[in-house]
């Protein structure tokens, strides 16, 4: 075994884990009555049965702050516990303040600091590293890392391409030192801002302020190139699996659960066939919450782990991609 598998060095341990879940359903069925599009076409390509949608009142606080309270209530700490707050998603309640503020003033977590982390889909993953770096400074500083995504009113509804293929949602975690050989043994992160047409939201920004030209070509919208997102997707996900299993000493058939993106049911079986995982071992939630970009992967967990799939000493490894182009690995002993 790798020598930073030694049990006696700290490393990053999940303390708990939490999801907040819009109520609100949106099957297919009901999609088939909003553009041309099929239960039949929306499963086979993308292995997405229904997804969850915010209602009137509710917005990225709303689940991000139930994904939060669920993950600190887990970890068994209160909000004041926390010394930092990352919080990663691309479509927060307001430009300024940041989300991780808003949601700092919401639980009263008075001593945290409070940042957001913009890295698409993989924001949530990137924010598991930054803490994880925190963490190899401060041992003991607790460290909630949340996805949340609000994608619903970023998604152009007439668009076949994208709508049918996104949901809301929002997962969180809570991390700190610990010294017993579990934890986060290797990560991984990487890249291509070359590829950042294929996956955008244009804006507002500097370049596409709001204009009444903006809100015509409905520029805040998702827009992909979903047959290049996926072949970029499927040999990116397999490098860094592969780098992080090779850093800490590790091969795919040591692997107990692998929890991928939750982008496409074909990527996901792609990447897990090419490692050798056999998809057993494989946290499927994509049939019943379509893609909530940075929180897929957070809310996957923390189902696996809540319902006892995952246990205490398990090997787990998590893989995301997304717009930017980025992508990365985190490999857990649980
Ligand atoms: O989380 C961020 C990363 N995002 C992703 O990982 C997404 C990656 N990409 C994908 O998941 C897949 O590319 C999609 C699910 C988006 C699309 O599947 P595909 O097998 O790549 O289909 P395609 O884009 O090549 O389209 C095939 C056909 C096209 O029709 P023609 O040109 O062959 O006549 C599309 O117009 O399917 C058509 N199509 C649809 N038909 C019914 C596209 N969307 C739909 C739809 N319903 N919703």
């Amino acid at each position: 075994m790798a020598s930073n598998s030694s049990p006696k060095r700290s490393r990053t341990v999940v303390l708990g884990t939490g999801a907040g879940i819009p109520r609100k359903v949106l099957t297919n069925f009901d999609l088939e009555k909003m553009v041309d599009t099929s239960d039949e076409w929306i499963v086979q390509r993308s292995g997405i049965r229904e997804r969850r949608i915010g209602s009137e009142g509710e917005s990225s606080i709303t689940f991000t702050t139930q994904a939060s309270l669920a993950a600190l209530e887990d970890a068994g700490l209160a909000p004041e516990d926390l010394d930092l707050i990352i919080m990663a998603s691309h479509t927060p309640d307001m430009t300024l303040p940041s989300g991780s503020c808003l949601l700092q003033g919401r639980i009263k977590a008075k001593n945290a600091r409070a940042f957001d982390l913009l890295a698409g889909c993989t924001g949530w993953l990137y924010g598991m590293v930054v803490a994880d770096n925190f963490i190899k400074n401060s041992p003991d500083f607790k460290v909630l890392v949340v996805g949340s995504e609000f994608l619903s009113n970023r998604l152009d509804w007439e668009d076949r391409t994208t709508c049918v293929l996104f949901g809301d949602g929002a997962g969180a975690v809570v991390l700190t030192g610990g010294g017993d050989g579990r934890g986060i043994l290797s990560t991984c992160l990487r890249s291509d801002g070359t590829q950042w047409e294929a996956l955008t939201m244009l804006g507002p920004g500097s370049m596409y302020p709001i204009t009444h030209e903006f809100v015509d070509k409905k520029l805040h919208v998702v827009r992909m190139e979903g047959n290049r997102v996926f072949r970029l997707a499927v040999p990116a996900l397999e490098e860094v699996a592969w780098f992080v299993l090779t850093d800490a000493g590790f091969a795919p058939s040591d692997v107990d659960w692998f929890i991928p993106h939750q982008a496409n049911i074909r990527i996901m079986e792609s990447v897990a066939g090419r490692l050798g995982i056999p998809m057993e071992k494989v946290i499927v939630t994509i049939d019943k919450y379509g893609n909530t970009s940075s929180a897929t992967i957070p809310v996957a967990l923390s189902e696996a782990a809540r319902d006892g799939r995952i246990k205490r000493g398990d090997l787990v490894l998590l893989a995301s991609f997304g717009g930017g182009f980025t992508w990365g690995a985190v490999l857990i002993r649980w």
